[in-house]
C-alpha cells in the first residue's frame, strides 16, 4: 500500500473532520491551536506533502518561497484566499484551493445578526441590562431603525452575497447589489442591479459588504464611498475588514452620517479596533461568520474532498491557483 500523503492541519477543526482527515493521511495537528509565527510557519511545512491552514496562517511570497519541493498543495479551510500571494503560489506550481459554498448559509446568518444588531441597538441594550443599569423605560427609549421596507445594497452578489439577498428579503427589504456584471434573472430574483458602486451606495439603506479583499477593493469603504450612502445609513460587514478605512468608519458613526455599523471582522485580527469598540452604535462579532457546528464540519470536509482529488489525479473542485 503507497505511503498515505503527510498533511499539516495547522488549526483545530472538528471531531468528524479530523477522523476522516487521520483515516486518509498522515496527519500533523497543531493541538495548542495557536497560530503560528513565519518562521514556524515555514519549519513546520517542511516534512509535509500538503498543507490544510486557516485565514489565520498567511502564505506570502516568502513563505511560499521557502515551502519545501514536496509540498505541493495548500487546501484552505475557508472561502476567502487573500491570505495567499496567489500570484506566487501559481509561479511555483503549488495548487491552492478554498471552501465556497458551504458557508454561504452561516455567513449570511450573522450579516442579518449584523444587521439587526446595529439596527436595533442589540449591543447597547445587551450591556444594559448585563451590567445591572437599566433602570427606565418610555416610548422614547432605545429606539433604533426598522428594516422592513427598506432597501439592502449588496456589494459582492456572489454565493453570499445571494443568501444574504434572499434572507434580507425575508425582512421585507428589497435588494439593490452592485457586481461586474448583472446575474442572470433567476439568480438576481428581482434585484435592482448598478454597474456602479455610486449607484448601489445612493441606494442602500443598509450596505453588506460580501466582495473578495482584492488589491482593488481594499479600502473601498472610506470617507468618500461613505459620502454616497443616504444618511443615517447602516453598514454591514461580514466579509474582511480591510475593506473599510476605518478611521474613516469612526469619524461616520460619531457624525451621525451612519446610525450604526455591524462588524464582524477587522483589520486587525484577533483584537479589533478599540477606537470602533468605544463607540455605542455597533453591533461586533469576532470573525465568527462561519462558526456552526454543521458549517464547520462541512468546511473541513471540503477541503479535505480537495485534497483527495488532487492526490488521486484529479483536479480538485475548489481550486483557485
Ligand atoms: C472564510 O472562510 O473566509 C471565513 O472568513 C473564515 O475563514
Amino acid at each position: 500500500m503507497p505511503a498515505k500523503p503527510r498533511l499539516l492541519i495547522t488549526r483545530k477543526l472538528t471531531d468528524a473532520v479530523l477522523k476522516r482527515a487521520a483515516r486518509d493521511y498522515d496527519v500533523m495537528i497543531n493541538a495548542e491551536d495557536r497560530v503560528f509565527s513565519t518562521d514556524e510557519l515555514i519549519a513546520k511545512c517542511q516534512d509535509f506533502d500538503a498543507v490544510l491552514p486557516c485565514h489565520s496562517e498567511h502564505f506570502t511570497a516568502d513563505v511560499i518561497a521557502a515551502l519545501p519541493d514536496r509540498l505541493k498543495i495548500i487546501a484552505n479551510h475557508s472561502v476567502g484566499v487573500d491570505h495567499v500571494d496567489l500570484a506566487a503560489a501559481k509561479d511555483a506550481g503549488v495548487v491552492v484551493t478554498n471552501t465556497p459554498d458551504v458557508l454561504s448559509d452561516a455567513t449570511a446568518e450573522i450579516a442579518m445578526l449584523c444587521m439587526l444588531g446595529a439596527a436595533r441597538r442589540g449591543a447597547e441594550g445587551d450591556a444594559m441590562v448585563r451590567a445591572g443599569k437599566w433602570d427606565f423605560w418610555s416610548p422614547a427609549f432605545m429606539v433604533g431603525r426598522q428594516v422592513t421596507g427598506k432597501r439592502f445594497g449588496v456589494l459582492g452578489m456572489g454565493r453570499v452575497g445571494q443568501v444574504a439577498a434572499e434572507r434580507a428579503r425575508g425582512f421585507g427589504m428589497t435588494v439593490h447589489y452592485h457586481n461586474r456584471k448583472p446575474l442572470p434573472d433567476h439568480l438576481a430574483k428581482g434585484a435592482v442591479f448598478h454597474d456602479s458602486i455610486e449607484g448601489l451606495f445612493a441606494n442602500s439603506d443598509v450596505l453588506s459588504l460580501h466582495c473578495p479583499a482584492t488589491k482593488d477593493t481594499t479600502g473601498i469603504i472610506n470617507k468618500d464611498t461613505l459620502a454616497l450612502l443616504p444618511d443615517r445609513a447602516i453598514l454591514v460587514n461580514t466579509a474582511r475588514g480591510n475593506l473599510v478605512k476605518e478611521d474613516d468608519l469612526v469619524t461616520a458613526l460619531e457624525s451621525g452620517k451612519l446610525f450604526a455599523a455591524g462588524l464582524d471582522v477587522f483589520c486587525e485580527e484577533p483584537g479589533g479596533n478599540p477606537k470602533i469598540s468605544g463607540l455605542k452604535n455597533v453591533f461586533l462579532l469576532p470573525h465568527i461568520g462561519s462558526a456552526t457546528e454543521e458549517t464547520r464540519d462541512a468546511m473541513g470536509f471540503r477541503a479535505l474532498d480537495n485534497l483527495d482529488a488532487y492526490f488521486n489525479d484529479r483536479e480538485p473542485g475548489d481550486r483557485v491557483a
